[in-house]
Protein backbone atom coordinates (compact mmCIF):
# COMPACT_ATOMS: atom_id res chain seq x y z
CA UNK A 1 0.00 0.00 0.00
CA UNK A 2 2.83 2.16 -0.86
CA UNK A 3 0.60 4.61 -3.08
CA UNK A 4 -1.34 5.33 0.04
CA UNK A 5 1.79 7.03 1.59
CA UNK A 6 2.32 8.94 -1.96
CA UNK A 7 2.32 12.35 -1.96
CA UNK A 8 0.62 12.48 -5.54
CA UNK A 9 -2.37 10.57 -3.63
CA UNK A 10 -2.72 12.50 -1.03
CA UNK A 11 -2.91 15.18 -3.24
CA UNK A 12 -5.46 13.56 -5.10
CA UNK A 13 -7.11 12.82 -2.13
CA UNK A 14 -7.06 16.44 -0.91
CA UNK A 15 -8.68 17.81 -3.96
CA UNK A 16 -11.48 15.17 -4.29
CA UNK A 17 -12.49 15.60 -0.30
CA UNK A 18 -12.36 19.32 -0.75
CA UNK A 19 -15.04 19.23 -3.89
CA UNK A 20 -16.76 16.97 -2.36
CA UNK A 21 -17.70 18.74 0.46
CA UNK A 22 -17.80 22.25 -1.36
CA UNK A 23 -20.11 20.62 -4.10
CA UNK A 24 -22.66 18.41 -1.69
CA UNK A 25 -21.75 19.33 1.89
CA UNK A 26 -22.74 23.08 2.01
CA UNK A 27 -26.58 24.12 2.43
CA UNK A 28 -27.60 26.19 0.45
CA UNK A 29 -25.63 25.59 -2.42
CA UNK A 30 -22.76 27.49 -3.25
CA UNK A 31 -22.59 28.19 -6.85
CA UNK A 32 -20.44 27.25 -9.15
CA UNK A 33 -18.16 30.14 -9.32
CA UNK A 34 -17.39 30.18 -6.05
CA UNK A 35 -17.11 26.33 -5.86
CA UNK A 36 -14.13 27.19 -8.50
CA UNK A 37 -12.26 29.74 -6.83
CA UNK A 38 -12.40 28.08 -3.66
CA UNK A 39 -11.04 24.90 -5.86
CA UNK A 40 -8.55 27.11 -7.07
CA UNK A 41 -7.54 28.05 -3.64
CA UNK A 42 -7.08 24.27 -1.95
CA UNK A 43 -5.09 23.87 -5.32
CA UNK A 44 -2.67 26.39 -4.52
CA UNK A 45 -2.62 25.37 -1.57
CA UNK A 46 -1.47 21.53 -2.05
CA UNK A 47 1.05 23.18 -4.70
CA UNK A 48 2.29 24.97 -2.12
CA UNK A 49 2.45 22.25 0.36
CA UNK A 50 4.17 19.42 -2.16
CA UNK A 51 6.62 21.19 -3.41
CA UNK A 52 7.91 22.81 0.08
CA UNK A 53 10.95 20.90 -0.40
CA UNK A 54 12.91 19.61 -3.17
CA UNK A 55 12.33 15.95 -1.46
CA UNK A 56 8.69 16.14 -0.73
CA UNK A 57 8.59 17.69 -4.71
CA UNK A 58 10.11 14.99 -6.64
CA UNK A 59 8.27 12.56 -4.51
CA UNK A 60 5.01 14.51 -5.37
CA UNK A 61 6.14 14.26 -9.46
CA UNK A 62 7.37 10.92 -9.07
CA UNK A 63 4.80 9.37 -10.47
CA UNK A 64 3.24 11.77 -12.96
CA UNK A 65 7.06 11.67 -14.67
CA UNK A 66 6.58 7.22 -14.34
CA UNK A 67 3.36 7.33 -15.88
CA UNK A 68 5.01 9.42 -18.89
CA UNK A 69 7.51 7.55 -19.74
CA UNK A 70 8.04 4.25 -17.95
CA UNK A 71 7.83 1.09 -20.38
CA UNK A 72 5.91 -0.66 -18.07
CA UNK A 73 3.22 2.28 -18.06
CA UNK A 74 2.62 2.10 -21.33
CA UNK A 75 -0.89 0.87 -21.13
CA UNK A 76 -2.11 3.78 -18.80
CA UNK A 77 -0.19 6.43 -20.66
CA UNK A 78 -2.16 4.93 -23.33
CA UNK A 79 -5.89 4.86 -21.66
CA UNK A 80 -4.86 8.74 -20.76
CA UNK A 81 -4.18 9.54 -24.41
CA UNK A 82 -7.77 8.12 -25.05
CA UNK A 83 -9.34 9.38 -22.17
CA UNK A 84 -8.20 13.15 -22.04
CA UNK A 85 -9.02 14.34 -25.49
CA UNK A 86 -12.80 12.61 -24.81
CA UNK A 87 -13.17 14.65 -21.39
CA UNK A 88 -12.09 17.82 -22.80
CA UNK A 89 -14.17 16.97 -25.78
CA UNK A 90 -17.33 16.52 -23.58
CA UNK A 91 -16.10 19.58 -21.66
CA UNK A 92 -16.42 21.34 -24.85
CA UNK A 93 -19.88 20.15 -25.87
CA UNK A 94 -21.21 20.96 -22.55
CA UNK A 95 -20.10 24.36 -23.21
CA UNK A 96 -21.32 24.75 -27.26
CA UNK A 97 -24.96 22.89 -26.89
CA UNK A 98 -27.49 24.69 -26.94
CA UNK A 99 -29.64 24.58 -23.95
CA UNK A 100 -33.40 24.37 -23.59
CA UNK A 101 -34.66 27.00 -22.57
CA UNK A 102 -38.10 28.43 -20.95
CA UNK A 103 -40.16 29.56 -24.22
CA UNK A 104 -40.68 33.31 -24.17
CA UNK A 105 -44.07 34.70 -21.86
CA UNK A 106 -46.63 35.41 -24.19
CA UNK A 107 -48.38 38.33 -23.42
CA UNK A 108 -50.07 41.04 -24.59
CA UNK A 109 -48.66 44.61 -24.31
CA UNK A 110 -51.36 46.56 -25.16
CA UNK A 111 -54.26 44.50 -24.59
CA UNK A 112 -57.70 45.70 -25.85
CA UNK A 113 -59.14 48.31 -23.27
CA UNK A 114 -62.80 47.89 -21.86
CA UNK A 115 -65.26 49.30 -23.66
CA UNK A 116 -65.99 51.31 -20.56
CA UNK A 117 -64.82 51.74 -16.88
CA UNK A 118 -66.43 52.54 -13.64
CA UNK A 119 -64.08 55.92 -12.10
CA UNK A 120 -65.00 57.11 -8.78
CA UNK A 121 -68.38 55.41 -9.27
CA UNK A 122 -69.20 57.03 -12.52
CA UNK A 123 -69.37 55.41 -15.70
CA UNK A 124 -66.36 56.42 -18.77
CA UNK A 125 -66.49 55.48 -21.83
CA UNK A 126 -63.20 54.31 -23.63
CA UNK A 127 -63.79 53.54 -26.62
CA UNK A 128 -64.65 55.68 -29.21
CA UNK A 129 -63.61 58.77 -27.02
CA UNK A 130 -61.38 61.30 -27.90
CA UNK A 131 -59.60 63.72 -24.88
CA UNK A 132 -62.70 66.15 -24.16
CA UNK A 133 -60.18 69.43 -23.22
CA UNK A 134 -59.15 69.10 -26.62
CA UNK A 135 -62.43 70.82 -27.76
CA UNK A 136 -61.26 73.44 -25.50
CA UNK A 137 -58.48 75.66 -27.82
CA UNK A 138 -58.05 78.16 -25.60
CA UNK A 139 -57.44 76.30 -22.69
CA UNK A 140 -55.54 73.99 -24.30
CA UNK A 141 -52.18 75.38 -23.04
CA UNK A 142 -53.15 75.29 -19.74
CA UNK A 143 -54.55 72.49 -19.56
CA UNK A 144 -50.82 71.52 -20.62
CA UNK A 145 -49.04 73.00 -18.24
CA UNK A 146 -51.67 71.44 -15.76
CA UNK A 147 -50.55 68.33 -16.99
CA UNK A 148 -47.07 68.93 -17.07
CA UNK A 149 -47.41 69.54 -13.05
CA UNK A 150 -49.42 66.07 -12.63
CA UNK A 151 -46.74 64.15 -14.33
CA UNK A 152 -43.04 66.10 -12.42
CA UNK A 153 -45.53 65.36 -9.51
CA UNK A 154 -46.21 61.81 -9.86
CA UNK A 155 -44.85 60.17 -12.97
CA UNK A 156 -41.57 61.34 -13.26
CA UNK A 157 -39.41 59.10 -11.20
CA UNK A 158 -40.54 55.83 -13.00
CA UNK A 159 -41.04 57.48 -16.51
CA UNK A 160 -38.51 60.17 -16.26
CA UNK A 161 -38.33 63.67 -16.91
CA UNK A 162 -37.48 62.57 -20.29
CA UNK A 163 -40.76 60.61 -20.17
CA UNK A 164 -37.87 58.24 -22.12
CA UNK A 165 -38.80 55.49 -19.51
CA UNK A 166 -35.52 56.35 -17.36
CA UNK A 167 -37.03 57.95 -13.92
CA UNK A 168 -34.61 57.36 -10.53
CA UNK A 169 -36.70 54.37 -9.96
CA UNK A 170 -36.90 52.62 -13.44
CA UNK A 171 -34.01 50.43 -13.25
CA UNK A 172 -35.42 48.13 -10.45
CA UNK A 173 -38.85 47.53 -12.31
CA UNK A 174 -38.86 44.59 -14.58
CA UNK A 175 -41.43 45.55 -17.13
CA UNK A 176 -39.61 48.70 -17.05
CA UNK A 177 -41.63 52.26 -17.18
CA UNK A 178 -42.67 52.88 -20.65
CA UNK A 179 -40.96 55.33 -22.58
CA UNK A 180 -42.86 57.78 -23.96
CA UNK A 181 -40.56 58.97 -26.61
CA UNK A 182 -40.87 55.15 -28.29
CA UNK A 183 -43.59 55.66 -31.26
CA UNK A 184 -44.52 51.52 -29.89
CA UNK A 185 -46.26 53.35 -26.87
CA UNK A 186 -48.62 56.24 -26.86
CA UNK A 187 -48.09 56.89 -30.37
CA UNK A 188 -50.38 53.92 -31.25
CA UNK A 189 -52.85 54.39 -28.79
CA UNK A 190 -55.80 56.04 -28.34
CA UNK A 191 -56.35 59.14 -25.82
CA UNK A 192 -59.14 57.49 -23.87
CA UNK A 193 -56.58 53.81 -23.71
CA UNK A 194 -54.24 56.00 -22.25
CA UNK A 195 -57.23 57.12 -19.73
CA UNK A 196 -57.97 53.62 -18.79
CA UNK A 197 -54.23 52.11 -18.29
CA UNK A 198 -53.43 55.66 -15.57
CA UNK A 199 -56.88 55.44 -13.93
CA UNK A 200 -56.65 51.62 -13.47
CA UNK A 201 -52.68 51.21 -13.64
CA UNK A 202 -51.50 47.39 -13.36
CA UNK A 203 -54.31 46.01 -11.46
CA UNK A 204 -56.81 46.94 -14.06
CA UNK A 205 -55.06 44.63 -16.90
CA UNK A 206 -56.78 41.99 -18.15
CA UNK A 207 -55.75 38.39 -18.12
CA UNK A 208 -53.60 38.15 -21.34
CA UNK A 209 -51.23 40.51 -19.71
CA UNK A 210 -50.60 38.75 -16.76
CA UNK A 211 -48.06 37.20 -15.24
CA UNK A 212 -47.01 40.79 -15.73
CA UNK A 213 -45.35 42.33 -12.88
CA UNK A 214 -45.72 45.53 -13.58
CA UNK A 215 -45.21 48.17 -11.15
CA UNK A 216 -47.50 50.65 -12.74
CA UNK A 217 -49.99 52.28 -10.09
CA UNK A 218 -53.71 53.04 -10.51
CA UNK A 219 -54.40 56.41 -10.40
CA UNK A 220 -57.87 57.24 -9.78
CA UNK A 221 -57.81 57.58 -5.76
CA UNK A 222 -55.12 60.21 -6.28
CA UNK A 223 -56.19 62.22 -9.56
CA UNK A 224 -58.96 63.88 -10.67
CA UNK A 225 -60.60 63.41 -14.54
CA UNK A 226 -59.73 66.42 -15.30
CA UNK A 227 -55.85 65.83 -14.31
CA UNK A 228 -55.69 62.52 -16.34
CA UNK A 229 -56.74 64.24 -19.38
CA UNK A 230 -54.50 66.86 -18.73
CA UNK A 231 -51.39 64.74 -18.17
CA UNK A 232 -51.85 62.49 -21.05
CA UNK A 233 -52.61 66.21 -23.49
CA UNK A 234 -49.00 66.55 -21.72
CA UNK A 235 -47.59 62.98 -22.36
CA UNK A 236 -48.23 63.77 -26.63
CA UNK A 237 -47.47 67.49 -26.32
CA UNK A 238 -43.89 66.55 -24.86
CA UNK A 239 -42.90 63.97 -26.75
CA UNK A 240 -44.26 65.53 -29.99
CA UNK A 241 -46.24 62.22 -30.65
CA UNK A 242 -49.78 62.46 -32.05
CA UNK A 243 -52.66 60.01 -30.59
CA UNK A 244 -54.40 57.45 -32.68
CA UNK A 245 -57.59 57.86 -33.94
CA UNK A 246 -60.48 56.10 -33.57
CA UNK A 247 -61.37 54.23 -37.07
CA UNK A 248 -64.85 55.61 -37.28
CA UNK A 249 -67.09 53.61 -39.41
CA UNK A 250 -69.03 55.78 -42.50
C1 LIG B 1 -43.94 53.20 -9.87
C2 LIG B 1 -43.58 53.50 -11.21
C3 LIG B 1 -44.57 54.19 -12.11
C4 LIG B 1 -45.19 55.39 -11.88
C5 LIG B 1 -45.08 56.30 -10.69
C6 LIG B 1 -45.99 55.64 -13.04
N1 LIG B 1 -45.87 54.61 -13.93
FE1 LIG B 1 -46.76 54.47 -15.74
N2 LIG B 1 -45.95 52.65 -16.04
C7 LIG B 1 -45.06 52.04 -15.19
C8 LIG B 1 -44.65 50.79 -15.76
C9 LIG B 1 -43.67 49.80 -15.15
C10 LIG B 1 -45.30 50.65 -17.00
C11 LIG B 1 -45.16 49.52 -18.03
C12 LIG B 1 -45.99 48.32 -17.71
C13 LIG B 1 -47.44 48.55 -17.94
O1 LIG B 1 -47.84 48.88 -19.07
O2 LIG B 1 -48.20 48.42 -16.97
C14 LIG B 1 -46.13 51.83 -17.13
C15 LIG B 1 -46.99 52.07 -18.18
C16 LIG B 1 -47.66 53.24 -18.38
C17 LIG B 1 -48.54 53.49 -19.50
C18 LIG B 1 -48.89 52.52 -20.62
C19 LIG B 1 -48.02 52.74 -21.84
C20 LIG B 1 -48.26 51.70 -22.89
O3 LIG B 1 -47.54 51.73 -23.90
O4 LIG B 1 -49.12 50.84 -22.72
C21 LIG B 1 -49.01 54.77 -19.37
C22 LIG B 1 -49.92 55.53 -20.31
C23 LIG B 1 -48.44 55.30 -18.14
N3 LIG B 1 -47.64 54.35 -17.57
C24 LIG B 1 -48.67 56.57 -17.67
C25 LIG B 1 -48.28 57.01 -16.41
C26 LIG B 1 -48.65 58.28 -15.86
C27 LIG B 1 -49.45 59.35 -16.58
C28 LIG B 1 -48.16 58.32 -14.60
C29 LIG B 1 -48.29 59.43 -13.58
C30 LIG B 1 -49.65 59.86 -13.28
C31 LIG B 1 -47.43 57.08 -14.37
N4 LIG B 1 -47.54 56.31 -15.49
C32 LIG B 1 -46.76 56.77 -13.21
C33 LIG B 1 -44.60 52.53 -13.98
C34 LIG B 1 -45.01 53.71 -13.40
Amino acid sequence: MSFLRSRFFQAVVVLVVSFVVLRWGIRPPAPWSVIQLYMFVVLMAVLIYVSADSDSWRAFVRPIRSTLVDPDRRHVRGAFLVALPLLLGYYAYTQAAARPQAPPELRAVHPAPPASIRFRGKEINISGVDNPLRKDGAALRKHVAAGAATYVRNCMYCHGDNLDGKGHFASGFNPPPANFQDPGTIAMLQEAYLFWRIAKGAPGLPKESTPWNSVMPAWEDRLTEEQIWQVILYLYDATGQQPRRWETAH
